[in-house]
């Protein structure tokens, strides 16, 4: 559908802050070079704590992080082979998340029945992928197709960033590109103009046109002279529940994003930037370039976006009640995205146990749980992004 592009004030759709996420997604949850052979770490999705762990093939499989003897979470434990042993008593569990020993058992004993909650994962693109929905409808759902990652010429920048706010507040974010003016100083963009806006039941997609000026831009390869403008059209697509945008083949972005809990969110960014340098020596440049550009430019950007949002979940969160005014139809199309697919999964879950079928356990009631809690300025939040 075709949305009209003017601007207009609105009020910003109640309730948004609030929205759980619609778990039946693919959701990114680290780096896969984060977990070595042997190794296990903790990953939460929106209040969903995961035991992630690389076995000894160098697969990786994700459980519960509780065990089902005495809910001690299982990332405290270690790899056996395949399988998943509890710290505590030892109990071990299999990639299907099924106890299938236990260290003192006495012979001929018979081994309960305790079964770990276990996920879909997979691997791609040099990220981990969770489903932490419903197990069975994962393979009809696909991960982002990122075509630059096979493709040469593209240097390509992973960044990870931290937020103490609502994955509603960083999603807005995203889509804002009437902001260029929190990032004058790093010489970012000026003059937007909001062209084509469509939405979908999946997507939120908008046409910008931005325009760019000074040493940054001619670094980057937006104009060929630092004093001279160049306006382009920019693609910001949100498709539920990630990010991709595009610059005329100068440079895309694909922009994870991982709910942890209503008041805290997590990305994946792969950054790819088009660079005029034959592939060997581009290939040899590349760890340098990355960190050049992560240090000095990404994560400089970044950091003034995290200071906004904090300060819009602080807000927020002292004031739950306050109603805000938008202009931008992009984001009001967002927020009616995030709401949606919120809504639409809390009624499939609740039709599904009113037919008496599957408990979709504690997805639904976490989802919605909001703490009551307000933050005192500056407290919970993180001074710094994360670094890859
Ligand atoms: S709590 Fe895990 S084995 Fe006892
Ligand atoms: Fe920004």
């Amino acid at each position: 559908m075709e949305l009209a592009t003017t601007l207009k004030s609105q009020a910003v759709r109640s309730g948004v802050r609030q929205a759980g996420i619609n778990p039946n997604h693919w959701y990114a949850v680290g780096w896969a070079k984060q977990i070595s052979v042997g190794q296990v770490i903790q990953v939460v999705i929106w209040q969903q704590a995961i035991a992630v762990y690389r076995d000894a093939n160098g697969t990786l499989h994700a459980l519960e992080d509780a065990c089902p003897h005495k809910g001690v979470e299982l990332h405290r434990g270690k790899v056996q082979g395949q399988h998943l042993v509890c710290r505590y008593h030892g109990w071990e569990f299999n990639a299907s998340g099924q106890c299938v020993s236990i260290p003192y058992l006495l012979e001929g004993q018979k081994l309960p029945c305790a079964q770990a909650r276990s996920y879909p994962i997979q691997e791609k693109y040099g990220l981990i992928w969770v489903f932490p929905g419903e197990a069975a409808i994962a393979v009809d759902h696909e991960l982002p197709v990122m075509k630059e990652y096979a493709e040469s010429g593209w240097l390509q920048v992973p960044i990870s960033g931290h937020f103490q706010a609502h994955f509603s507040i960083c999603n807005e974010n995203s889509m804002d590109v009437f902001h260029g003016f929190l990032h004058e100083n790093l010489q970012g963009w000026f003059n937007p103009r909001l062209l084509k806006l469509s939405e979908t039941d999946h997507a939120v997609q908008a046409e910008y046109q931005v325009s760019y000026k000074g040493r940054m831009a001619k670094f980057l390869g937006l104009s060929e002279r630092a004093d001279q403008v160049t306006t382009l059209p920019i693609t910001v697509e949100y498709r539920y529940p990630h990010y991709q945008s595009n610059l005329q083949g100068i440079s895309a972005l694909y922009l994870m994003r991982l709910p942890v809990s209503p008041v805290e969110s997590r990305s994946f960014a792969l950054f790819f930037f088009r660079i005029r340098l034959p592939q060997w020596l581009l290939k040899g440049l590349e760890p340098l370039l990355q960190v050049l550009l992560e240090r000095f430019v990404l994560m400089k950007f970044l950091s003034q976006d995290i200071e906004m949002m904090e300060s819009e979940q602080r807000q927020y969160s002292a004031s739950p009640q306050r109603r805000y005014v938008e202009i931008n139809p992009a984001i009001i199309a967002v927020q009616r995205l995030i709401v949606r697919q919120f809504e639409r999964f809390t009624q499939s879950s609740s039709q599904t146990n009113m037919n008496g079928h599957k408990e979709l356990d504690s997805v639904v009631s976490r989802s919605v749980a909001v703490p009551q809690h307000s933050f005192a300025p500056d407290e919970q939040r993180s001074d710094r992004p994360d670094s890859v």
